[in-house]
């Protein structure tokens, strides 16, 4: 009986897991240097953790099982939740701020399609305890010097950035009310993956008024920040959070970026818990879904039994980006090949045990060695040296009861016998 793969999950062979390990070095790398510390923690939690504030769209996309002492938990559709519950239960002791990253393994029961999965790995960043936009700044700072150095331009990818405070403020002067908002944004934030008249009926179930609804329209099709002043009489809450905005783009500036960034008003982001700035980062030919995506999530700790104290962070996915990676022609290139230092090859099996020694003792050494298991013709031997693309191959041949090895430059093909000891002696 043949088994498939489950649909939506990978399979990675050497290959695949020779990408995804260079993709997640390079998140890991990049994390480093920007000062922030690792972390992780269990791939299935208690349901109810992210039924909390996550949002009815991941709510739905859950992967639940109930143990055997009848608990109900899910495996983890994001680590945010997680985050929190992990920072709430030591917040006495952490020196604050928190600068933690992670590379959890995720799982959501989405529809499969290009760049969503059911199981995929995702770079999250974030920072706790700093209400400072300058934060903010700085995780999207992060996310783009890792873009960048993997060959990533402005011509390629755009951050979309706008604010939630800032929207809630524009969207109650139209007169929404408070308690209409979270729904609303779970609706504006689908507005570009729905055909237009799905969008409008999803529109008119939440906002009946035809007023209100042409207002939103006019608001969303807004371009540029100062274009609100002339749509709106803003109220105080507006005026902060639109200067807050509008720092952001300077410190973005400051840190060389800005041309990566838009303001984009139509981007709300899909998780229920964002109360400030939030940002989706997509290529600019706009044919893939998000590369990723973030933003400020004050209420968060609160909401999970702790004190109140700020958090902004992003999360990047790795099935996204290694599609637009490989379609700009940056994955295969800067892949690192695997590598052999050195081959060991017998021309008869009376050599084998010399062989399988020699290679323990080059192991022994640091060096990544293998054997033929057979004593073989020594062009077959050759042809599997450079299979596996090893440096050199050292043949142990009739030379050997004189103490000598041929060793061959697998690259030019240079040969040469050497003495066993000075062999040793003079390996780097
Ligand atoms: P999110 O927007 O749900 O945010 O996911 C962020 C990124 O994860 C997406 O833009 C995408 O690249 C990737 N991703 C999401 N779902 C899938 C999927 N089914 N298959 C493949 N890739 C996927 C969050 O998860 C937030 N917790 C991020 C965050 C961290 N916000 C603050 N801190």
């Amino acid at each position: 009986m043949k088994i498939p793969p489950v649909k939506g999950t990978r399979d990675f062979y050497p290959p695949d897991m020779a990408r995804r390990n260079w993709i997640i070095d390079g998140w890991k790398r990049v994390s480093v240097r920007n000062g922030f510390e690792e972390y992780d923690g269990p791939i299935f939690e208690y349901l109810k953790m992210f039924q909390i504030k996550s949002g009815d769209e991941i709510v739905e996309q859950l992967f639940s099982l109930t143990d055997r002492g009848g608990r109900e938990l899910a495996l983890r559709p994001e680590i945010t939740p997680t985050l929190a519950r992990m920072v709430n239960q030591q917040i006495s002791s952490l020196p604050r701020p928190i600068k933690w990253f992670s590379v959890p393994r995720l799982f959501r029961a989405e529809r499969p399609q290009k760049g969503r999965l059911r199981e995929f790995f995702q770079w999250n960043v974030d920072i706790i305890g700093v209400d400072d936009v300058l934060a903010d700044a700085e995780v999207i700072f992060c996310a783009l010097d890792y873009l960048q150095e993997v060959g990533l331009t402005p011509a390629d990818i755009v951050v979309k950035i706008s604010s939630r405070e800032m929207l809630a403020a524009l969207l109650l002067t139209i007169g929404v009310a408070e308690s209409e908002l979270e729904d609303l944004y779970a609706v504006l934030d689908k507005r570009s993956r729905l055909p237009g008249d799905t969008f409008e009926q999803m529109l008119v179930e939440k906002v009946p008024d035809e007023n209100k609804r042409k207002k939103i329209f006019e608001l969303m099709a807004v371009e540029s920040i100062e274009q609100i002043n002339d749509l709106l009489d803003l109220t105080d809450a507006a005026k902060e959070s639109v200067d807050e905005l509008k720092h952001l783009f300077e410190l973005l500036g400051v840190m060389g970026v800005a041309d990566f960034c838009v303001f984009d008003i139509s981007t709300v982001r899909g998780l229920a818990y964002y109360t400030g700035i939030v940002y989706e980062i997509y290529d600019k030919a706009g044919e893939l879904r998000a590369i990723g995506g973030g933003g400020r999530y004050d209420n968060l700790l609160k909401q999970f039994g702790g004190p109140a104290i700020p958090a902004t962070g992003f999360g990047i996915g790795d099935s996204v980006l290694a599609i637009l990676l490989n379609e700009k022609g940056l994955l295969q290139k800067q892949l690192p090949s695997r590598k052999l230092n050195y081959f060991v090859a017998c021309v008869d099996k009376v050599y084998r045990e010399a062989a399988v020694k020699l290679t323990m003792k080059l192991r022994s050494a640091g060096f990544a060695a293998n054997f033929s298991y057979k004593a073989a013709k020594l062009s077959k031997q050759l042809k599997q040296a450079s299979d596996q693309n090893a440096g050199r191959c050292v043949i142990i041949g009739d030379e050997f009861r004189e103490n000598k090895l041929a060793v061959k430059d697998m690259a030019t093909g240079e040969q040469q016998l050497v003495d066993y000891d000075k062999f040793f002696a003079e390996l780097k």
